[in-house]
């Protein structure tokens, strides 16, 4: 029986081929219905050789142009199928067809101007022809010309009311416009046309979700289900339902159903990073990226989320690189360079921060939260203008943002320009939910700064500067690893061996609504340079074995752990170890509004207890730093 089917294949070749080749001595219409019996027999590529030796020798032959454009197009070649069609419609300028079809091939080939202009052109010969107005409108919503795209769907509803396909475009491109109540209307009057269309439901679900009528598009999914249990875009909808809720959970469990139905979707992969990335499953999360973008490489929006979980991740430098590929297909995201610049900040890269923050603006000259970071890298307290103009742009964006304004009346005070300051500070909110704790932390560090004492805009500076400021000879150590950002950084300040304790179980205590076990990374150990040894375990635990293995006097500490009961534990164990010229960063000592029960509490503690002698070395708002050294 094979064998039979082989012989049998053998001879439709040899057919073929002769076919082929008589077809360049058969009249041209012996020809393409030769060609037609192949492309009914599904063997479109000997059907379209047929047609590229008519065209040779009839290059005006109006139907062997229009078939081979069809042909080419049916095998993926679209620039083919464009030049055949351009052919015919040279041949024929008055057929409507042809530029139908012209438009179709443009529009494959990815070249939607050009595609409208030949759908405008088919409408000039048939105004009334509702398959173009509808590829018209759907090329004009591609290329953003939603105003357009809208007048031209609502003349394809026109001219056929019944058509489900008018009215459902028309929809879309109503919800790009943000007119979610035009667009319901029309995805109803879609629904009342064709009410079993599951997908129809779908957007009208988007619709109502967009307009905050949670309730309504759950029912409308529900309605979709009935029809459609195993679509993927329902399960997509629903999952971004159940994310508009904070349904975490759900959420996930929705977008799983919907990467089921559609494996090979990059976007609903990248949807399910998103929602695990809200659920806390980081590492799931840049799996879940990754994955997408191995599926679409060209994905921008898979980047950007892939960079904004690395650096929650702590791994700061790859986010960098997964922000300058998502740039290349999203060059005008100002959120992107935003979110770079601040992985660079937090890098101590300070002049490639500069410049994506600068490419930020310059992609959104109002996008606050760039001109916000870059008053931070640009701070400089002997020169505070750069900071003083970067901040008043940032308010100029975003007028009620208190926090920019504090920031603002900080800087203006620091400069000595009282009469700005006081202005700047009235204007922020001091009840008792808002800025107390700010005003309560930037006085005291007012009153405690020494006249050597700095302060710094960014914390890898104030690092920097506290890690040069060492006089002691002896132990660097920082307490609060996580991700490791910060003892990365330290290690390559220093050839001295680095040691680095944390529990990698999170908070051993709730802090700031933030629940036990918060910063966790479930027992994950970073990645650190050679000169780093980690000590894994509660505080209370690794050090005193440590201390029985390593004499000598602390030379710099960095306390990273956020609460008062840990950074006791700390300066209670290593009490005599911390001698005159020790330098003690602690990362989160003011500005919060717990702060005066936090570390600083723990210190404070501490110095009255051992009889401490300290001076401030500087402070960090923006990173809640203070840095102190012992004295004699
Ligand atoms: C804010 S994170 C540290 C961030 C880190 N410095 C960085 O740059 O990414 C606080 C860390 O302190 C750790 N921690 C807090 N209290 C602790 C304790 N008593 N014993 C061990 N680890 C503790 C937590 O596990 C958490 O990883």
């Amino acid at each position: 029986m094979a064998e039979l089917s082989r012989r049998e294949r053998r001879r439709q070749e040899k057919r073929a081929r002769q076919a082929a080749k008589n077809s360049r001595s058969l009249s041209t219409s012996e020809a393409l219905a030769i060609a037609s019996q192949f492309y009914r027999k599904g063997e479109l590529s000997r059907a379209a050789d047929i047609c590229k030796n008519v065209v040779k020798t009839a290059p005006g032959n109006f139907d062997a142009q229009q078939f081979l454009g069809v042909l080419s197009a049916e095998l993926g070649d679209t620039d083919g199928a464009v030049e055949a069609f351009r052919t015919a419609t040279e041949v024929k300028p008055d057929d409507a067809s042809s530029h139908f079809n012209l438009a179709n091939a443009l529009d494959e080939a990815d070249r939607p101007s050009e595609a409208g202009l030949s759908y405008r052109r088919a409408l000039e010969l048939a105004p009334n022809d509702t398959d173009t107005l509808i590829n018209l409108g759907t090329v004009q919503r591609k290329l953003g010309r939603i105003e357009e795209a809208i007048e031209t769907f609502l003349l394809a509803a026109t001219q056929n009311p019944g058509l489900v396909t008018a009215h459902r475009n028309l929809a879309m491109a109503q919800e790009d416009n943000g007119d979610f109540d035009a667009a319901i209307a029309s995805y109803e009057k879609a629904i009342s046309l064709t009410p079993k269309a599951a997908e129809v439901h779908i957007g009208l679900a988007a619709a109502l979700r967009k307009h905050n009528r949670i309730d309504d598009a759950l029912a409308a999914c529900e309605r979709a289900r009935g029809l459609a249990p195993d679509s993927a875009p329902l399960q997509n909808q629903l999952g971004t339902l159940f994310a508009t809720l904070g349904n975490h959970d759900k959420a996930v469990t929705a977008f799983k159903r919907a990467v089921d139905c559609a494996p090979d979707d990059a976007t609903m992969h990248m949807d399910l990073g998103i929602a695990l990335r809200a659920k806390g499953d980081i590492a799931d999360a840049i799996r879940r990226y990754e994955h997408a973008l191995s599926l679409d490489p060209a994905l921008g929006l898979a980047h950007y989320s892939l960079g904004n979980a690395l650096s929650e991740y702590g791994k700061l430098a790859e986010a960098v690189e997964s922000y300058k590929r998502a740039a290349q297909t999203l060059p005008d995201d100002a959120p992107n360079y935003n979110n770079m610049g601040n992985a660079l900040i937090d890098l101590g890269r300070k002049e490639e921060a500069v410049e994506a923050l600068r490419m930020s603006i310059d992609a959104d000259p109002q996008h606050a939260p760039a001109h916000f970071n870059i008053h931070s890298v640009l701070f400089d307290d002997d020169d505070l203008d750069p900071a003083i103009a970067a901040l008043k742009a940032s308010l100029d964006a975003d007028p009620n943002n208190s926090k920019t304004q504090f920031f603002l009346a900080m800087c203006e005070e620091l400069k000595g320009d009282d009469d700005a300051a006081i202005a700047s500070f009235d204007k922020v909110p001091l009840d008792a939910n808002g800025y107390n704790h700010w005003l309560d932390s930037w006085d005291y560090a007012l009153r405690n700064l020494g006249p050597k004492a700095k302060v710094f805009g960014t914390g890898p500076e104030t690092h920097a500067h506290a890690q040069a400021a060492t006089t002691v000879d002896g132990l660097t150590l920082e307490f609060g690893v996580r991700f490791g950002t910060s003892i990365r950084q330290i290690a390559v300040r220093t050839e001295d061996a680095v040691h680095g304790f944390d529990g990698f179980e999170g908070l051993p205590e709730a802090w700031h609504g933030n629940p036990v076990g918060e910063y966790s990374t479930h027992g994950e150990l970073p990645e650190v340079p050679e000169n780093v040894e980690l000590h894994v375990g509660w505080f209370e635990e690794t050090i005193p074995p440590f201390m029985a293995l390593h004499a000598g006097p602390i030379r710099f500490m960095n306390i990273d752990c956020d609460i008062y009961s840990s950074t006791k534990t700390i300066l209670d164990l290593l009490n005599e170890r911390i001698v005159p010229g020790t330098v003690i960063v602690f990362d989160e000592y003011f500005c919060n509004p717990s702060w005066r029960q936090d570390e600083f509490k723990a210190f404070q503690e501490a110095v009255a207890q051992y009889g401490w002698r300290y001076e401030y070395l500087s402070f960090c708002p923006f990173a809640r730093q203070a840095v102190v050294q012992l004295l004699a």
